[in-house]
């Protein structure tokens, strides 16, 4: 089965085909950098785990033919979803960087699943390349990193048209990284503004703006059926979950330093702020937060209409 015929990994050893990849909106500017590499794979298992699963909210997910993952980043997601449900026939991740997609890959066929499950190097905010109501479901986490307000639209009409008409759109969003840390608190101020001033918040200093808005950004392009199930993690220093958000705090202040840069400014005191919040988030008694919104609902008949802004 090969849906997709995209750049493999032979474009990963061809350094005029990698260096046709398109600059993107993505928060962390170097896409190839190690630390984003490795903060991906952390934060993908300490969200998943801490959800509860790969689709917690979902009735029957072995029912599933063929899923897609939009923004899949390493594949832990949809490489524990092709483990944990042997009858999904395809699963699809796809993403912009040749570096995860590579990783992902691998991934997959050391974990034996690699007859089911394909990587392709895609640009979201263009049109997906598949046939129109191909897939059962439709998954993408943490969009926002990448999406601007105005992308939206055109983003979910495109999700909508490649799940089968009764399938399923699902989006996951966060808020912001909190716990009782004021220099994690100033940091985390400075990129929700670079976030807003970068067009991927809808309310200045609102950092569920977008949550708020998911149920309406789907009903909009015509998904029906809307359902929405909100979750409030917490990771304890000293657990294996607090060390791998203190872990994604290390690697994302770092990774996000160019977007910074471009978007709001770098304070004088940055570093000491960094410093800061490492130790603080060391602390016996510090408790990491997340707020997380998954939203999903049922694709709706295809009609060749355009998105809906
Ligand atoms: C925050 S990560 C989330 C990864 C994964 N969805 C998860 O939840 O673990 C966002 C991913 O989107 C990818 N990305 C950024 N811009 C993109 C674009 N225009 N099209 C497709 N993927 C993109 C990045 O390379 C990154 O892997």
């Amino acid at each position: 089965m090969v849906i997709v015929d995209r750049k493999g990994p032979e474009a990963m050893n061809n350094p005029q085909e990698a260096r046709k990849e398109q600059p993107s909106t993505y928060f962390v500017q170097d896409r190839d950098n190690q630390s984003e590499f490795d903060r991906l794979r952390v934060q993908d298992q300490m969200v998943t785990r801490g959800m509860g699963g790969i689709l917690p909210e979902q009735p029957n997910p072995e029912k599933l033919r063929r899923i897609l993952d939009v923004g899949c980043g390493t594949g832990g997601w949809l490489l524990e979803t092709a483990r944990t449900y042997p009858t999904i026939e395809t699963l699809i991740g796809v993403d912009i960087s040749a570096k995860m997609l590579e990783f992902a890959r691998e991934q997959a066929q050391q974990q034996g699943v690699g007859t089911r499950v394909e990587f392709a190097q895609m640009d979201a905010l263009r049109m997906l390349e598949f046939p129109t109501g191909y897939f059962s479901l439709v998954n993408a986490r943490f969009s926002i990193s990448y999406l601007r307000t105005w992308d939206w639209p055109k983003f979910v009409s495109e999700l909508a048209r490649v799940t089968r008409a009764g399938g399923i759109v699902r989006l996951t969003e966060c808020g912001r990284l909190g716990g009782d840390s004021e220099a994690l608190f100033s940091l985390d101020k400075l990129l929700l503004q670079a976030f807003f001033n970068a067009g991927h918040v809808f309310v200045e200093g609102d950092d569920t703006s977008l949550m708020v808005r998911m149920p309406e950004l789907l009903s909009r392009q015509g998904v029906y059926n809307i359902q929405t199930r909100d979750y409030e993690l917490r990771f304890p220093a000293g657990t294996p979950e607090g060390e791998s958000y203190r872990e994604d705090l290390r690697y994302g202040f770092r990774v996000s330093l160019p977007f910074l840069r471009k978007w709001v400014g770098v304070p004088k005191d940055y570093e000491q702020l960094y410093q800061q919040m490492l130790e603080e988030t060391a602390r016996q008694d510090f408790v990491g937060r997340l707020r997380l919104r998954t939203v999903w609902g049922t694709a709706p008949t295809h009609r060749k209409t355009q998105h809906v802004v």
